[in-house]
């Protein structure tokens, strides 16, 4: 298994160009099952987690083309009539779900391997199950697979989600667009990725009104049209990037990025002591003088604090010059970081979903190990500020979500390798 190596205490000073948004392409990927048109991606992000959105539609009857160097990915069905996904993809990503609500649209049957679980919790996929039902899918559960039909068509039909959930509402906005009738879900997600899933279908020819708002409704259609869309930018990778430049005390500039979906998360920053400003497209981060402020924060749905930053804050936050707190709302298990830190030095406390930073002055280089995504990326931030070498291992985590990490935080001047 290949680790990071990290010599902290280097302040980075350089510009770090920000890639699609990965959330964002593994959820327009299977609309390619709804149109059987082309569907051309642009600005793709070159992750892990994209080959394996790759592996799955192909094993749907799905041509694709992913070519990382130019950024896009051209998919097209070429088979029909394909609609199980194996365990042995679906197992390896949880996204895997996407392809549910888009089979049973096109085909009116699925077959889809219950994704399990992962680091960060027990994720269940009933508010997709109970919005697919709704536009009158029937399920079983079998040897750990959904079994879904559809008598017919899928017919539009009122969903309030009892709570929020950015895949099941991609799920069911993708399932209802070739429903009959009119679908009009509410509590729906609000997070720039399923606006962009949305922006990306009515390219495609879809009705859709309340984009990006709680309450959304789909006009069914017969038939999708082909479509070339760009991928939104990462705002998750963005804030990574800030909080290296912020927690390494130097000064980086971020290019193809925008603040506006961060305001919950730059209005932190700037009560903890980071100045974060934009002009056109550039972003530029620096501390506001030496000190960091601790702060309390609560992650919520959008637009709130994003959950997919919460780790990487605490980064920061646990060498700050106070007690700031964390409450993780949104997962069940998303502290896995925290015993990593503990080992760097950090002083926290976890209370069910809260966790009690106690800042100290400074953390040490040692041996930490990844546990998943957000939690990998932010022992490396920890590691730019670390008193010596940090080493990283089960690094795997990272290529699931962060192109070119090292590359990208070399070229600011940090002393990071993989090896
Ligand atoms: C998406 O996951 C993202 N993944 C996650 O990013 C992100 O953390 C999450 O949204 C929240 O913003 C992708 O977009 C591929 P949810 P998703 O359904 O859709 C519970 C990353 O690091 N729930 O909004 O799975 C669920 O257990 C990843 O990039 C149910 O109970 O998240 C969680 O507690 C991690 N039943 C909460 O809702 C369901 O049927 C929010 O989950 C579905 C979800």
């Amino acid at each position: 298994m290949s680790k990071i190596l990290v010599e902290g205490e280097k302040n980075l000073f350089g510009t770090i160009p920000i890639s699609g948004a990965k959330n964002s392409c593994l959820t327009l990927m299977p609309l390619s099952i709804l149109s059987g048109e082309t569907l051309t991606l642009e600005n793709t992000p070159f992750l892990s987690d994209v080959d394996t959105m790759k592996d799955l539609l192909e094993s749907l009857g799905c041509g694709v083309l992913y070519s990382k160097q130019e950024k896009k990915i051209k998919l097209k069905m070429n088979v029909e009539d394909k609609y199980t996904a194996e365990y042995k993809i679906v197992k390896k990503m949880r996204a895997s779900i996407l392809v549910l609500g888009p089979l049973l649209a096109k085909y009116g049957r699925a077959v889809v391997a219950l994704p399990g679980g992962c680091a960060i919790g027990t994720r269940p996929v009933n508010l997709h199950l109970f919005g697919l039902e709704a536009l009158g899918a029937k399920f079983s559960i079998d040897n750990g697979y959904i079994k879904g039909s559809v008598d017919g068509k899928l017919k539009g039909a009122l969903i309030d989600f009892p709570s929020k959930s950015v895949g099941a509402t991609a799920n069911i906005i993708m399932a209802s667009v070739l429903a009959k009738g009119t679908t009009e879900i509410k509590n729906a997600a609000q997070e720039p990725e399923i606006i962009d899933l949305c922006n990306c279908l009515k390219k495609m020819g879809c009705k859709i009104e309340g984009v990006g708002e709680q309450k959304v409704t789909i006009e069914g259609i017969d038939q999708l049209g082909k479509a070339k869309h760009q991928v939104i930018m990462d705002r998750i990778e963005l804030g990574t990037y800030i909080l290296a430049g912020a927690i390494s005390n130097g000064e980086i500039k971020l290019t193809g990025g925008d603040l506006k979906p961060l305001k919950s998360f730059v209005d932190k920053l700037s009560s903890i002591g980071i100045d974060v400003t934009q002009d056109k497209s550039t972003i530029c981060v620096k501390r506001i003088d030496e000190n960091i402020k601790p702060v309390n924060i609560v992650t919520e749905p959008f637009p709130g604090f994003p959950t997919d930053l919460q780790a990487q804050i605490m980064a920061l936050l646990s060498i700050a010059d106070g007690v700031s707190s964390i409450e993780e709302n949104i997962f069940e298990n998303r502290f896995m970081h925290v015993p990593e830190l503990i080992r760097m030095g950090a002083n926290i406390e976890i209370k069910g979903r809260k966790a009690l930073i106690k800042g100290v002055p400074g953390l040490k280089g040692v041996p930490v190990i990844a546990t998943d995504l957000r939690a990998s990326v932010s022992l490396v931030l920890a590691g730019l500020a670390a008193k010596g070498e940090t080493v990283i291992d089960e690094i795997h985590h990272l290529d699931r979500g962060y192109e070119h990490l090292v590359s990208k935080l070399t070229a600011c001047g940090a002393k990071i390798r993989r090896v």
